[in-house]
């Protein structure tokens, strides 16, 4: 049976049946755009060794030269083909966390054009824990280099309705799908120093690295205006919603009371404020459940745009295990952080 050919502002709507995959793959194929779930968020994939399709993807985002992509692959063996001179951490790692939400930062095979690393002699490499990004990959047969399918700046999609208000008309095709699990992108860990270096915490997080690797782990603070990044991603405020998000840290009961205050003042000014925490989540303020949190953050931040809130409110959460990517976000997207 033919694959269903819907189109939403000239993209094309596609289902996830084998039809349906193998016409994505022989989009991808062509030299074109395909926006395909994970278990993070939603990617925006094309042949990472197609230099002219990997341009495509920074004008279809609007996003910077210089900030690199992260390649998929469907199976351990292929980074051989996408990297070299792995270490034997890369190996380790892989087998335990793979698929999942891990990107290794490795050096950079020939096969991959300087594109997709935006010229970095590196190269960032991941399989996505998710049966059709996956099934795409490997009916593409080539690895995809994709990057959050979102406008750049504005939140990743956690869903394909998400993916279709940033970039219908922008890209060939869309793989309708359920929402992301994890809901925040993949931790990415630099391999290719001396000394392992989270650039970005995510999914597997510093805990279950350290355990695996039996050594501490390093997470790349903020970087100074005149050095260079290790993680060109690092340098640009990400994530962030119309609305300015105020960040409140410190002591709980302060935290709260300040909220408390806050929202009183704005509303009394005819102000409404939207408040992250209890959009996010449906347990007691005290023991927030990172995992919800996580899984709804992004699209609490989209739904505050769409209801139109002037302010967002949002609450510190403890930043170990997942809280350290809630953090790692809410800080990026934060307009403004008080400490109390
Ligand atoms: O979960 C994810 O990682 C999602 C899904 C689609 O896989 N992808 C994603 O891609 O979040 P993107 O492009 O939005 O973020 C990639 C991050 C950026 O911060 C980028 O700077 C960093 O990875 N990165 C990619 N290649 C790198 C490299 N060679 N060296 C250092 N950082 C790199
Ligand atoms: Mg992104």
């Amino acid at each position: 049976m033919a694959p269903s050919l819907l189109r939403f502002q000239g993209t094309l709507l596609l289902k996830s049946d084998r039809c349906s995959i193998s016409r994505a793959a022989s989009i991808i194929r062509k030299g074109g755009l395909v926006a395909f779930p994970t278990e993070t968020v939603y990617g925006l994939g094309a042949a990472a060794s197609d230099a002219r399709a990997v341009g495509r993807i920074f004008r279809a985002k609007g996003r910077p030269s210089d900030n690199p992509l992260i390649v998929h692959i469907c199976h351990i063996r292929q980074l051989n083909e996408v990297a070299l001179g792995l270490p034997v951490e890369a190996l380790e790692l892989a087998k335990r966390f793979w698929p999942g939400p891990l990107s290794l930062v490795l050096q950079r095979a020939s096969s991959i054009p300087p594109e997709v690393s935006a010229g970095l002699p590196t190269v960032a490499v991941r399989m996505p824990d998710h049966p059709v990004a996956l099934d795409l990959i490997r009916a593409s047969g080539v690895p995809l280099a994709a990057p959050s399918a979102n406008r750049s700046g504005h939140p990743s999609p956690t869903s394909f309705r998400h993916v279709l208000e940033d970039l219908a008309g922008r890209i060939e095709a869309l793989i309708i799908s359920d929402t992301c699990s994890i809901g925040l992108e993949s931790t990415v860990l630099d391999l290719s120093g001396t000394k392992p270096v989270i650039l970005r915490p995510g999914g597997i997080t510093r805990e279950m690295l350290e355990e695996a690797l039996g050594v501490p782990v390093a997470v790349a603070g903020k970087i100074k205006e005149d050095h260079l990044p290790s993680s060109p991603g690092m340098k640009y405020r990400h994530y962030a919603p119309r609305a300015p998000l105020i960040l409140i840290t410190g002591t709980a009961k302060y935290r709260r009371r300040l909220i408390e205050a806050l929202c009183e003042h704005y509303g009394n000014r005819g102000l409404s404020v939207g408040l992250l925490n209890e959009a996010c989540s449906s347990g007691a303020a005290e023991r927030v459940d990172q995992a919800v949190l996580s899984a709804s953050l992004y699209k609490a931040l989209r739904q505050m745009d769409q209801r139109g809130v002037d302010l967002i409110l949002a609450e510190e959460t403890e930043p170990a295990g997942l809280g350290l990517a809630i953090m790692n976000r809410l800080r990026k997207a934060a307009a403004r952080v008080l400490r109390v």
